[in-house]
């Protein structure tokens, strides 16, 4: 039975004060598409706790991560906004799905062995994150997931556990859809200092809500085309770092500008970086505003997620009446027959 409005599902681990990699990766998109979709945006908690972590600051992270994507332009009235360890049901399907799952297609996930290499001892939650994420998306029937590139491999998995399940459980009528990725056409971002992607870790990221002179801080010593030593030497804005930061937050107009300014050398890199500057203010600015009256009002952030996960939970139990009914499991209430 097809679902009447397409149902999207996205996850983002919580980070603490996402950055603009995160924004224009993901968030962005989400912003946009929660008025076409019926939208389920989660800040994965049980995701983040696969490799070290400590407890109290996994909580303010989380918070923070909530009060970030309503500031970004996430609308509770629209979308479905919750944190995954409320909703109980995404471990208990990730379970479900760890029994259908071949050992060999986790080992082979690019981002486990990525991780896996910076662990001294490597938890099994690590090699069980796909079948978790997994879990997220089809837990809500989702049929597309807006995610960046890096997410590609996740979602094959995930697509591969629907078919699984659906032909060892409900061989005449597909359960679970197969949920393909809506990729966000924004090429990777990579972090200031000119190595690897963004990420808060390694300091080389802009904060969505950080103060204006904080960021203005790090873009001005940011890696720009490495050719470019002297301030009357011409550049190559395809090489720079900072030319593709422009087309995400300048016009078009604009981007054209500093690209004949940056091959004649008419602009050093400071003044290509203050209209980078000014660019990246017009989508901040209005962020740390809503950021603010987000913070002035107790109690408003608890109550979305609360509500969200409200939401979501009338879906999950849903999905999971449903699953563990064909699979020969008990159902909430004890071990009823399932009658068809
Ligand atoms: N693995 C995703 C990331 O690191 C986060 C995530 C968890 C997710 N569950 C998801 C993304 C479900 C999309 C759908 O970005």
């Amino acid at each position: 039975m097809a679902l009447a409005t397409p149902r999207v599902f996205s996850g983002i681990q919580p980070s603490g004060e996402l950055h603009i990699g995160n924004y224009l990766g993901a968030i962005q998109a989400w912003v946009e598409i929660q008025h076409r979709y019926e939208s389920f945006f989660c800040v994965v908690d049980y995701h983040a706790i696969t490799v070290p972590y400590a407890p109290p600051e996994l909580r303010t992270r989380t918070h923070e991560a909530a009060v970030s994507l309503l500031a970004a332009g996430i609308d509770p009235s629209v979308a479905t906004l919750f944190v995954q360890s409320a909703v109980p049901e995404h471990t208990e399907l990730a379970w479900i799905f760890n029994t259908i799952t071949p050992l060999g297609e986790l080992e082979r996930q690019t981002q486990f062995k990525d991780k896996a290499q910076r662990q001294e001892s490597v938890a099994a939650g690590l090699l069980n994150y796909p079948v978790l994420q997994a879990a997220d998306i089809l837990l809500y029937r989702a049929d597309s997931v807006p995610v960046g590139e890096d997410q590609v491999q996740h979602l094959e998995l995930s697509r591969e556990i629907a078919r699984r399940w659906n032909a060892r459980f409900r061989p005449d009528s597909p359960y679970f859809p197969e949920p393909k990725a809506l990729l966000t056409p924004t090429r990777r971002i990579m972090g200031l200092d000119g190595s690897g992607k963004m990420s808060k870790s390694t300091g080389n990221s802009v904060g969505l809500l950080e103060p204006p002179d904080d960021i203005w801080a790090k873009l001005r010593p940011a890696v720009t085309d490495p050719k470019r030593v002297r301030r009357t030497d011409p550049g190559t804005p395809e090489v720079c770092n900072i030319y593709h930061l422009h087309k995400a937050f300048n016009s078009e107009a604009t981007v054209e500008l500093v690209a004949e300014r940056c091959r004649t050398a008419g602009w050093g890199c400071i003044e290509c970086k203050q209209t980078l500057f000014e660019g990246m203010e017009r989508t901040l600015a209005p962020m740390r505003a809503r950021a603010a009256d987000i913070r002035s009002r107790p109690g408003h952030v608890e109550e979305v997620l609360g509500d969200g996960a409200a939401t979501a939970r009338r879906v999950a139990r849903e999905t999971m009446r449903e699953v563990k009914a064909v699979m020969g499991l008990a159902a909430e209430a004890g071990l009823r027959p399932h009658r068809p």
